[in-house]
């Protein structure tokens, strides 16, 4: 049997964040997630026919995407660490002890079978669920109690493994609502149009764009999100993470339903992201993929480490070929084994 997810659209599940969203208290987490509640109209920010997306100058553009950022600075150092944390859900334990670093400027691959924990760990990384036991710390600091928006502020930022995006805004506005987190006048805030927050709105909407001219998607700008192709809408969650100038960047499965060849493109993208002095989580069940984009990788397996190390370290650990790489997959039968219902 394969316990690998085929990774078609909407692939997998997110119980968590499912599971917040249908609750009640769903209210204080929906606007710390930009998730207008239900009787909210989505805000236009801006008027969609004076923006001109035509930031097609790539040195303007690597700009704007990585501003100011010191690509070296003590590269290598642990930025998050995750430290003994174990996360129940019920009798369930869905990360059971997990003790793993992200180092500053790497692409750290975060693999394992269908319900290994890989999206508990984001999760608990970003203030989603706060761990049974055990500290994350980031930067230095514990996220402690840290609430989902102070998280995206000290610098985690996420995509999610079924797409989440304002369907009825256009893809420019979806990414200046990540750009609010960096500023100090709030969504709500925008209505009222102060001086500040003009300024504030015309450099967020540069950035925007220049976001998604660095994922591929300038051309699309001023389309609604839901009129852009899935794999464009992919990339347009990764720019409204970037959006949020974070310094980690978790990716949950980003490539999900990519043929081969969009694989390859995102995971380019992926490198320049990284070569920009972002620090990447990826999750991601394609080996190969994996393989040729990481430069260490952490092996969960019933909510444990079972191994981590350099990508040829762990992919010739017996106890990974016996979880993950031993289960017949063959990449053919990836793509058409989806299990009838
Ligand atoms: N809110 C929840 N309530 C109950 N069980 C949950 C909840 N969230 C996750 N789980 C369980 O925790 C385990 C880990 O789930 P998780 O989604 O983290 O796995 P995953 O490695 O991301 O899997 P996939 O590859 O399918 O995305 C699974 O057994 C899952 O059913
Ligand atoms: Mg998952």
């Amino acid at each position: 049997m394969s316990t690998h997810d085929p990774g078609g659209i909407g692939a997998g599940s997110e119980h968590g964040d499912e599971h917040l969203a249908a609750s009640g208290r769903a209210d204080s987490e929906a606007a710390d997630h930009y998730l207008p509640g239900a009787d909210v109209d989505e805000p236009a920010l801006i008027d969609v026919e004076e923006v001109r997306p035509e930031l097609a100058d790539p040195q303007l553009v690597d700009a704007l995407v990585a501003p100011d950022r010191a690509v070296h600075a003590r590269m290598g150092e642990p930025l998050l660490q995750m430290q003994g944390v174990t996360v129940r859900f019920g009798g369930l334990v869905a990360l059971d002890d997990v003790t793993f670093d992200i180092r500053r400027g790497e692409i750290l691959g975060l693999i394992g079978p269908n319900g290994a924990g890989k999206t508990t760990a984001f999760n608990a990384m970003t203030g989603v669920y706060r761990p049974t036991s055990g500290t994350v710390m980031f930067d230095g600091a514990s996220l402690g109690k840290a609430k989902r928006f102070s998280i995206t502020q000290r610098g985690i930022a996420r995509t999610f493994q079924n797409i989440r995006l304002f369907n009825e805004m256009t893809a420019l506005e979806n990414v200046v609502v990540g750009t609010d987190a960096r500023h100090r006048t709030s969504v709500p805030g925008a209505l009222f149009r102060t001086s500040r927050h003009r300024r504030e709105e015309r450099d967020a909407i540069d950035r925007a764009m220049a976001l998604l001219e660095f994922v591929g998607v300038g051309g699309r700008a001023t389309e609604k999100a839901r009129n852009l192709s899935y794999g464009d809408q992919r990339r347009l969650e990764i720019a409204r993470a970037l959006a949020t100038e974070p310094k980690l960047l978790c990716l949950d499965e980003p490539a999900a339903g990519f043929n081969p060849a969009e694989k390859e493109s995102l995971m380019g993208l992926i490198r320049h992201i990284r070569d920009d002095g972002y620090t990447v989580l990826l999750i991601e069940h394609d080996m190969r993929l994996v393989r040729g984009v990481t430069d260490r990788i952490v092996v969960l397996e019933f909510g444990r480490v079972i191994a981590e190390g350099t990508p040829d370290e762990v992919t010739n650990d017996p106890k990974v070929i016996a979880a993950y790489l031993g289960v017949p997959d063959a990449p053919e039968s990836e793509e058409t084994t989806d299990a009838p219902a």
